[in-house]
C-alpha cells in the first residue's frame, strides 16, 4: 500500500484519538473546576504508527488489507486513576455517554493477566467527521491506576528489550512486582477518603483564590487605590488564617461591589 494511502487510512483514527483525548481531559477538568474529587487523574493517548501496524498484522499472520477490521487498537486511548474504585466509576462513565458506543469489554483487574498485567480495558466505536465525511472508528481505551500504570510501562519496556522473550528470573521479578502493586492499589484504597477530603478542599481553595484574586485585578481598572488597598489587605489576612469559608465570604463580597460597579457603569 502507498504511504499517502496509509495516511489517509490512519486520520479518521488519529482524530478519533486528539477527540476523545480532548473529551476525556474536560471531564477531569469538570470535577476539579467545581472542585471535586475527578476518578480520572491523567489521560493519554496514541495513533499507532505504521511501522506497528505492519509488525503486529505480521506477528498475527494477517492479511494487510484487513487490518482495519482485525486490530482493535490502531486508535488507543489510555486513562489512568488514582485508586482501582475510581476504574468503576470511568467505565459507568463512558457506558453513559451517547458519543460513543461499547462493543467489548476485557476485566484484567478483576483478574490479572498471566504476565501479571492489569488494566481495565473497552474497545469502543467513534464517530468521526472527515471531509469526506462522516465515519466511524475502532479505539482501544485502556483504564488503569497509576501504579497499574507503573507496572506496564516498566514490563512494556522490558519486552521491548528481550524482544518478548523476558528471562525467568526477570519474570519473576515481575510476578512479585505485580503482587506488590495489588497490595499497593488496596492499601491506598483504605486511605482513599482521607485523600479526597485533602484533595477536595486544597482545589476549593485554590478555585476561591484564583475567583478572588480576578475580582480584584478587575476592581483595580473601576475603583479608588483606598479601596483597593483596603481589600488587598483583608485578602492577605484571611489568606493568612487560612479558613476556606471565610474566603468564600469574602469572594461573594468582592462580586457584590463588582456588581456594583458594572451597575453604575451601565447607568
Ligand atoms: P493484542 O494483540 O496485544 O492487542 O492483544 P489482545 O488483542 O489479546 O488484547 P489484550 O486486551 O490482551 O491487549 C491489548 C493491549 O493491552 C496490548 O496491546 C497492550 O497495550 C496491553 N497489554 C496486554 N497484555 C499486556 C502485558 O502483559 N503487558 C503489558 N505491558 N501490556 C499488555
Ligand atoms: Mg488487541
Amino acid at each position: 500500500m502507498e504511504i499517502m494511502l496509509w495516511r489517509e487510512l490512519l486520520e479518521p483514527y488519529g482524530m478519533a484519538v486528539d477527540e476523545l483525548m480532548l473529551k476525556f481531559t474536560q471531564i477531569r477538568d469538570g470535577y476539579r473546576r467545581r472542585g471535586l474529587y475527578s476518578p480520572i487523574e491523567q489521560v493519554d493517548g496514541r495513533l499507532k504508527t505504521i511501522s506497528s501496524i505492519l509488525e503486529k498484522v505480521q506477528r498475527k499472520n494477517l492479511v494487510i488489507d484487513e487490518f482495519e477490521e482485525k486490530l482493535d487498537d490502531i486508535a488507543g486511548i489510555r486513562i489512568i486513576c488514582q485508586f482501582v474504585e475510581d476504574i468503576e466509576r470511568v467505565v459507568e462513565i463512558i457506558h453513559q455517554r451517547e458519543d460513543l458506543r461499547v462493543i467489548s469489554e476485557k476485566d484484567y483487574v478483576s483478574s490479572s493477566k498471566d504476565s501479571g498485567y492489569r488494566s481495565y480495558h473497552m474497545i469502543i466505536l467513534y464517530k468521526v467527521h472527515t471531509i469526506r465525511g462522516p465515519r466511524e472508528v475502532k479505539c482501544e481505551i485502556q483504564i488503569r491506576t497509576l501504579a497499574m500504570n507503573f507496572w506496564a510501562t516498566v514490563e512494556h519496556s522490558l519486552q521491548y528489550k528481550y524482544d518478548q522473550d523476558i528471562p525467568d528470573e526477570i519474570r519473576e521479578r515481575l510476578t512479585n512486582a505485580a503482587d506488590a502493586i495489588v497490595v499497593l492499589d488496596s492499601e491506598m484504597s483504605y486511605v482513599r477518603q482521607e485523600i479526597m477530603d485533602a484533595q477536595n478542599s486544597f482545589r476549593l481553595k485554590a478555585n476561591v483564590v484564583s475567583d478572588i484574586l480576578n475580582n480584584i485585578q478587575n476592581l483595580y481598572k473601576v475603583s479608588n487605590k483606598r479601596e483597593i488597598l483596603k481589600i488587598q489587605d483583608e485578602f492577605f489576612r484571611l489568606y493568612k488564617s487560612g479558613n476556606l469559608k471565610d474566603l468564600e465570604r469574602f469572594n461573594k463580597e468582592l462580586d457584590i461591589i463588582s456588581e456594583g460597579y458594572r451597575a453604575q457603569s451601565l447607568e
